[in-house]
C-alpha cells in the first residue's frame, strides 16, 4: 500500500493511545460497568468480563487497528478498497455512531456540564430525583412531546459542540492528540482522588465488599444450564466490552489510519483495552465507596440505593454529594468534572470516525466539514433538550446499544473473516516486525467471535419481542418511529453515502488512491 504524502499522522506513539484510551473511556465506564459488576454476580462478573474481553474484545479491536492502518483509511475508504460491495457497512458503522449516539452522548456530556455549576451550590436540593426529571429536565415522559425546549442544556450543548468542533477542527496530531495529552492525566489524577475520598467514608468498605464480593452461583453455566439469568450474565458482559471499547463503529479503524507505517499494532491493542478495563475497576471503588456510605446513612440496604444507568449518576450521586460531612461542593464538582471530561474525549472519537470517512471519500476540506458536521450536529441534538427529550434518549439509546454495535462487530468479523480472509489481515500485522498475532486470532474473528455476537443479537430480539422495551411505558408507535426508525435512518444514509461516492468515482474515472490525492 502506497504512503499517502498529505494525510496526517500521529505525532507520537503515546498521543495515539491516549486518544484510542480516550474514546474507550467514556461515561459508560463510570456508571455501567459498575453498575453491571453490581447486577450481575459482583466480583464474579469480572470473569465472563474478562473472558469477553479475550474472546471478542482484543480480537476485534486488534480487528480494527489492522484494517485502519492497513488500508489507511476510515472505515468506508478502508472497506471500499478491500471489496467495494462493502463499502455501505464502512458508510454505516461511523453514522451509527453519529446520529445513533453522538447526538444524545453530547447531551449527557451537557448535563454533566449543568450538573458541574450545580455542585458549587448543591442546587438539586434533597429531592434530588424530581429535580433532576421535573425541575432540570422537565420530563414529561412522553416521546411525542416536542416541546419546550430547555434553554439551560441548549446553552450547555452549544459549549460542548464548540469544544468539539475547537478540538477535531485542526488536524489529528494538533487537535485530538494534544486535547487527549491534557485531558487523560487530568482525568486519572480527578478518578483517584474521587476513589481515595469516597473509601475514607463511613460505610465505603460495605459498598466495596458487595462490589467485589463474588456471587458464583450467578455465573456457573455449567450448574445451571437451562437458567437462562446465568446465560444473561455472560451476555451482559459482552455487550459491556462491546460498549466500553467503542467497538463496531470504526472509530478505531479512523484512528488507526493516521499510524505510521512501522508500528505495533498488537501492543496497542492489548494496552487500549487493558488500560481501559482497568480504569472501569478503578473507577468502581469511587462509585461503590459512595453507595456504601449512602447505605448507611440511610439505614438501608446497599442494593436498595442503586438505581440503574442515568439514575445513578444524576440521582443517586447528587444524593450521595448532599449527605458528605465535609467538602461536598468540591466532591460534586470534581465527579461531574470527571465525567464530562471522559464524555468529551469519547465526543470527539464519534466526530473523527464520521468526518474521516467523509474527507476520505470526498476529498473535502477538513476543516469546513467538521464546520458543517458541528452545526448539524449542534441543531439535530436539540431535540432531546425538548421535554420528550429523556423519553427518546431511553429508546434510542437501547436500540443502538442492543443491535447497532452488535451488529457492526458481526459484520466486521464476517467481514475480515471471510471476505478479506483472517490470514491476510494476520499476515499485515506479522509483516510489521513487531508482536505477533497467533492464528488463535483467525479463529477468534471467523467463528467464536460471530457466533457469539449472533446469539447476542437473537436473546436481544427475542427480548424485545416479549417484552417490548420500556415496560410498557412507551407506546409501539415510539419504540418503531424512534428505535426502529433510527436504524432505517442511518442505513438510508449509509446507502445515500456509498451511491455518491461510486458515483465520484465513475465521474473521475480515477482509483481510490489518485482521488485522495486531488
Ligand atoms: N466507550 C464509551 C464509554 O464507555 C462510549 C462510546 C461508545 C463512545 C461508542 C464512542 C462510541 O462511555
Amino acid at each position: 500500500m502506497s504512503e499517502q504524502p498529505d494525510r496526517a499522522i500521529w505525532g507520537s506513539k503515546l498521543g495515539f493511545l491516549l486518544a484510542a484510551i480516550g474514546s474507550a473511556i467514556g461515561l459508560g465506564n463510570i456508571w455501567r460497568f459498575s453498575y453491571m459488576a453490581y447486577e450481575n454476580g459482583g466480583g464474579a462478573f469480572l470473569v465472563p468480563y474478562f473472558f469477553a474481553l479475550i474472546i471478542a474484545g482484543l480480537p476485534l479491536i486488534i480487528l480494527e487497528y489492522t484494517i485502519g492502518h492497513r488500508e489507511k483509511g476510515a472505515s468506508p475508504l478502508a472497506f471500499a478498497r478491500i471489496d467495494k460491495k462493502w463499502e455501505w457497512v464502512g458508510w454505516w458503522m461511523p453514522t451509527v455512531a453519529s446520529v445513533g449516539i453522538l447526538l444524545f452522548y453530547s447531551i449527557v456530556i451537557a448535563w454533566c456540564l449543568n450538573y458541574f455549576l450545580f455542585s458549587f451550590k448543591l442546587s438539586w436540593g434533597t429531592e434530588t430525583g424530581a429535580f433532576f426529571e421535573k425541575t432540570f429536565l422537565n420530563s414529561s415522559g412522553d416521546p411525542f412531546d416536542l416541546g419546550g425546549c430547555n434553554l439551560k442544556i441548549l446553552a450547555a450543548s452549544a459549549v460542548v459542540w464548540i469544544i468539539t468542533w475547537a478540538i477535531c477542527f485542526k488536524e489529528i496530531n494538533h487537535g485530538i492528540e494534544k486535547a487527549c495529552m491534557i485531558f487523560m492525566p487530568i482525568l486519572l489524577v480527578l478518578t483517584t482522588v474521587l476513589v481515595c475520598w469516597a473509601l475514607t467514608l463511613d460505610g465505603a468498605m460495605m459498598g466495596i465488599k458487595h462490589y467485589l464480593t463474588p456471587d458464583w452461583d450467578k455465573i456457573n453455566i455449567i450448574k445451571h444450564f437451562n437458567n437462562s439469568e446465568v446465560w444473561n450474565v455472560w451476555l451482559n458482559a459482552f455487550g459491556q466490552i462491546f460498549f466500553t471499547l467503542s467497538l463496531g463503529f470504526g472509530i478505531m479503524i479512523a484512528y488507526a489510519s493516521y499510524l505510521p507505517r512501522k508500528t505495533d499494532i498488537v501492543r496497542n491493542g492489548l494496552i487500549t483495552a487493558f488500560a481501559n478495563c482497568a480504569y472501569s475497576f478503578f473507577a468502581g471503588f469511587a462509585v461503590f465507596g459512595t453507595l456504601g456510605f449512602m447505605a448507611l446513612q440511610k439505614g438501608v440496604p446497599i442494593d436498595k440505593v442503586v438505581a440503574d444507568g442515568v439514575g445513578l449518576a444524576f440521582i443517586v450521586y447528587p444524593e450521595a454529594i448532599n449527605q458528605l460531612p465535609v467538602g461536598s461542593k468540591i466532591f460534586g464538582a470534581a465527579f461531574f468534572l470527571t465525567l464530562f471530561i471522559a464524555g468529551l474525549s469519547s465526543a470527539v472519537s464519534l466526530v473523527e470516525a464520521f468526518v474521516c470517512a467523509i474527507t476520505d471519500k470526498f476529498a473535502c476540506k477538513r476543516s469546513t466539514t467538521i464546520s458543517v458536521f458541528c452545526i448539524c450536529g449542534f441543531v439535530t441534538s436539540s431535540i432531546f433538550t425538548t421535554r420528550a427529550g429523556l423519553s427518546i434518549l431511553d429508546i434510542v439509546d437501547h436500540f443502538i446499544n442492543q443491535y447497532g454495535l452488535v451488529t457492526g462487530g458481526l459484520l466486521e468479523c464476517i467481514f475480515v473473516g471471510w471476505v478479506l480472509k483472517a490470514h491476510v489481515a494476520r499476515n499485515h500485522v506479522n509483516s510489521l516486525g513487531a508482536t505477533r498475532l497467533s492464528k488463535l486470532w483467525d479463529i477468534c474473528i471467523k467463528y467464536i467471535t460471530p457466533v457469539i455476537l449472533t446469539i447476542i443479537l437473537i436473546q436481544a430480539i427475542r427480548g424485545d419481542i416479549n417484552n417490548p422495551y420500556g415496560d410498557g411505558a412507551y407506546p409501539a408507535r415510539a419504540l418503531f418511529i424512534y428505535g426502529g426508525g433510527i436504524i432505517l435512518l442511518t442505513l438510508i444514509i449509509a446507502v445515500y453515502l456509498s451511491v455518491q461516492s461510486w458515483h465520484r468515482a465513475k465521474h473521475f474515472h480515477k482509483p481510490e488512491e489518485e482521488q485522495l490525492l486531488t
